[in-house]
């Protein structure tokens, strides 16, 4: 089970930095500030992502900080995303709004997911990644351009 959490939350992080750029060149300020709010969520799982990967070492403190940073930036998404708003450059597709509470609930599983995170050991940390990926899949899949 473990191998398979991190491969997905390793494999996310990567696929989430193929947009990592997305957001040079956007002109409307509240397209940019829902892009950053992602970021953040990008940055932070990362953080958590390679720790249970091994490629950075097991840090309590510092997995408690991402993991509320994560939770945070996840609860935040309802706010960012409630005014349609649209820029050339954003992935945003139109359903997030005229599917707007199955959307709230896909970020409501991130926090859900980012808070169960037991961070005070690796273990913990592996075996919290495979329901903070699988929260991005299933929000991106439907919600986001790909
Ligand atoms: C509730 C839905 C939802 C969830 C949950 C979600 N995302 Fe997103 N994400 C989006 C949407 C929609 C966009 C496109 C926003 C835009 O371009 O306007 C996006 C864009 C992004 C971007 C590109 C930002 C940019 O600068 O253009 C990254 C990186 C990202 N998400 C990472 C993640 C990661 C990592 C997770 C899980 C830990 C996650 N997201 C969870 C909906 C979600």
């Amino acid at each position: 089970m473990k191998p398979i959490h991190m491969t997905l939350a390793l494999s996310l992080a990567l696929s989430a930095g193929t947009a990592l750029f997305a957001k040079e060149g956007v002109t409307n300020p509240t397209v940019k500030a829902r892009q950053d709010t992602m970021q953040t969520i990008r940055r932070n799982t990362a953080v958590l992502g390679d720790m249970a990967g091994g490629k950075t070492a097991f840090d309590p403190a510092a997995a408690a900080a991402a993991k509320a940073e994560l939770a945070a930036a996840a609860a935040e998404i309802p706010v960012k995303f409630e005014p349609q708003e649209g820029d050339p450059k954003s992935e945003a597709k139109p359903e997030i709004w005229t599917g707007w509470d199955d959307y709230v609930q896909k970020a409501e599983a991130l926090v859900a997911a980012a808070e169960a995170v037991d961070t005070a050991s690796l273990d913990g940390v592996r075996a919290g990644m495979g329901a903070i990926g699988g929260a991005c899949k299933s929000c991106h899949e439907t919600y986001r351009l790909d």
